[in-house]
């Protein structure tokens, strides 16, 4: 993934749990770079390793590490200038989610090498809709949830997510039923 990434899990370390930690898991995950360059493209496998090493060294559960960096990316990327790709995919929160392959289309134009995830919106309502997810890669389902949250946010809306398909159980990809209060 590209280094936008992991500079953003970097940032999400250091600001909950210091400087020092973000060294720690570094060294656990065997992760030999000084800084994580934004625009250059990095294996997938250093962002596992980075993630797993933090959970363990953390003490705290990858389904609840995702979910908070989830909720982080929105902030960061928010910060980092691309608010203006949030505001160019909707004024609503089912907007932004009908937009999302859209807005990864753009973000592609920046980013070539980007392998992006896909998602589809069904049962789209005024109070939710159903979120299905897409991607090549496994495992961040719960990442998933903290962006919907992080968007939910962002609309200063209260969300109840519920997953109702589970990729890692076999279903053929991960579903997430939406409700805004
Ligand atoms: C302006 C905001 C955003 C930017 C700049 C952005 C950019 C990126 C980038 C650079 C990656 C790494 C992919 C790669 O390097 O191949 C990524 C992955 C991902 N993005 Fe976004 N993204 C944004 C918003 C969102 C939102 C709102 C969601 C909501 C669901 C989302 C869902 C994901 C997921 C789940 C992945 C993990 C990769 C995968 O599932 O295969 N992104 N995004």
């Amino acid at each position: 993934m590209y280094g936008l990434v992991n500079r953003a899990l970097q940032e999400f370390i250091c600001t909950h749990h210091g400087d020092a930690s973000w060294q720690s898991i570094k060294n656990m995950a065997g992760v030999d770079v000084e800084l994580f360059v934004c625009m250059e493209s990095y294996p997938d496998e250093i962002t596992y390793r980075l993630v797993g090493a933090a959970c363990e060294l953390l003490n705290i559960e990858p389904a609840a590490l995702l979910r908070n960096f989830g909720r982080h990316w929105v902030l960061f990327t928010g910060q980092e200038g691309y608010g203006s790709l949030f505001d160019g995919a909707g004024s609503s929160l089912q907007e932004v989610l009908i937009n999302l392959d859209h807005l990864h289309l753009r973000v592609g134009l920046m980013y070539p090498a980007l392998k992006p995830p896909s998602f589809r919106c069904t049962d789209v309502r005024d109070d939710g809709l159903t979120l299905h997810y897409f991607s090549e890669r496994p495992g961040l389902a719960s990442m998933v949830i903290g962006l919907i949250e992080g968007l939910g946010e962002r609309f200063g809306k209260a969300l109840a997510i519920r997953q109702t398909e589970d990729r890692a159980s076999g279903a053929d990809h991960d579903i997430f039923d939406i409700r805004i209060a």
